[in-house]
């Protein structure tokens, strides 16, 4: 029993992008809960509401310990009222009433199910609800109309739902890799999103496109998706064109936080084959032959020997290469808090493109991620340490 004086209090700087956050979390039953309530609101379309439950569950993740107490988090930032009462609940009683109930109701549930498909975001799945159906089941007999990406979502339902796993994202690299460099020989590739950070599995993989000189990736990605259709690696692509320089945004001002390179939302056919034809480092044996895994079998047609994993490309031009790199490169909650500083701390304008002082009135140049936490005053994060 320590006394109030006696109280270690943790110091934590207030934006997420100031701190070091790895995959190590000394506190998963506190910030599975309040992730639980970020995304419920994500999913009511109560946008606030999530960021605020995220803050929060951000601040406990950089905690190098756990929490045992109420009194270990005076003046911590960004937890509110309704977050401390989540975790004095947990604390107190072993578990949030409030996350557990959440769970446990049938418009979470159904937000969950129909959200789940590919394609469908909140606003499609609320309609859904409101016309009474929770379920695919209920969705398929419904008569609904389904877009392509809803249809290819609801077909490849189970394999999207599970984990893609690290290995899969190395072999998943090596195709892409192939396809890029057949396409454009110079061409390079990056791995971005949560497998850059370290992360050992993942709901997609994420790759970065450019070429060394600018413009050579100019009509790079239909090229590239040419190639992976030819081969029979893709069930479903849209591509959507750049529109950067067509683009209405005044310097600093984008009118969305989308941004606007050319990209390609797939899904990807992974085979058995190209499950052993890749090499893998780390299941490598002694005297060198690979373990193969066994294929789950499909419990429809008893041996499926591929599955269907989501895959997101972007093409960027060399110039904007760092920029890309991370702001694709996560995790959402950082990206948020980097964009947050660099307008309110820093009067500066931070895009996915680049970063536009605002007082000076002039683009600050960087070729490297490192170069972008300089001009915003920010040590430098390695991706590994962005896990907020
Ligand atoms: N991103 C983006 N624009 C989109 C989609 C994603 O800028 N339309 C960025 C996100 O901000 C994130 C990165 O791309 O920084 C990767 O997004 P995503 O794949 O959704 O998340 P991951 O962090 O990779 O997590 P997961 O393992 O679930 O894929
Ligand atoms: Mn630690
Ligand atoms: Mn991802
Ligand atoms: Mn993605």
């Amino acid at each position: 029993q320590t006394s109030e004086a006696e109280v270690v209090v943790f110091s934590v700087p207030s934006y997420a992008c100031q701190r070091r956050t790895t995959l190590e979390n000394h506190n998963a039953v506190l910030t599975d809960a309040l992730a639980l309530l970020a995304e419920n609101a994500e999913l009511s379309e109560e946008e606030g509401r999530g960021v605020a439950f995220r803050r929060a569950a951000a601040v406990l993740k950089a905690l190098p310990r756990p929490v045992t107490s109420m009194t270990e988090l005076r003046g911590l930032p960004c937890l509110g009222d309704h977050s401390l009462r989540v975790i004095k609940d947990i604390l107190e009683n072993g578990a949030s009433s409030e996350a557990e109930s959440t769970k446990q109701s049938e418009r979470y549930k159904a937000l969950k199910v129909l959200t789940g498909i590919f394609g469908v975001g909140a606003k499609t799945a609320d309609r859904w609800i409101r016309e009474g159906i929770l379920g695919l089941q209920q969705l398929q007999e419904s008569g609904q109309t389904l877009n392509r990406a809803q249809q290819a979502g609801l077909e490849h339902y189970d394999d999207l739902n599970q984990p893609v796993t690290k290995a899969d994202a190395d072999v998943i690299s090596e195709i892409v890799e192939r396809a890029v460099v057949s396409v454009l020989p110079g061409a390079q590739m990056t791995l971005i999103g949560g497998f850059r950070r370290g992360k050992l599995s993942g709901h997609d993989v994420d790759f970065l496109i450019t070429h060394p000189e600018e413009g050579r990736e100019v009509g790079l990605m239909p090229k590239v998706v040419s190639w992976l259709e030819s081969q029979g690696f893709l069930l479903y692509q849209k591509t959507t064109r750049n529109s950067y320089l067509e683009s209405k945004d005044g310097p600093g001002r984008p009118s969305s936080n989308m941004d606007r390179f050319e990209r390609c939302f797939s899904i990807f056919k992974l085979t058995e084959k190209e499950r052993r034809r890749t090499k893998h480092p780390e299941t490598a044996t002694e005297n060198g032959l690979r373990t193969v895994s066994t294929p789950e079998p499909d419990p429809h047609t008893g041996h499926k020997l591929w599955r269907a994993v989501r895959v997101d490309l972007v093409v960027s031009p060399i110039s904007q290469f760092a920029f890309a790199l991370l702001g694709w490169t996560g995790s959402k909650l950082f990206e948020r808090e980097l964009r947050r500083w660099a307008g309110h701390e820093r009067n500066m304008s931070l895009s996915s493109h680049a970063l536009y002082d605002n007082k000076q009135r002039i683009y600050l140049r960087a070729t490297s991620e490192e170069e972008i936490f300089a001009h915003l005053g920010l040590e430098f994060i390695p991706p590994s340490e962005r896990n907020t």
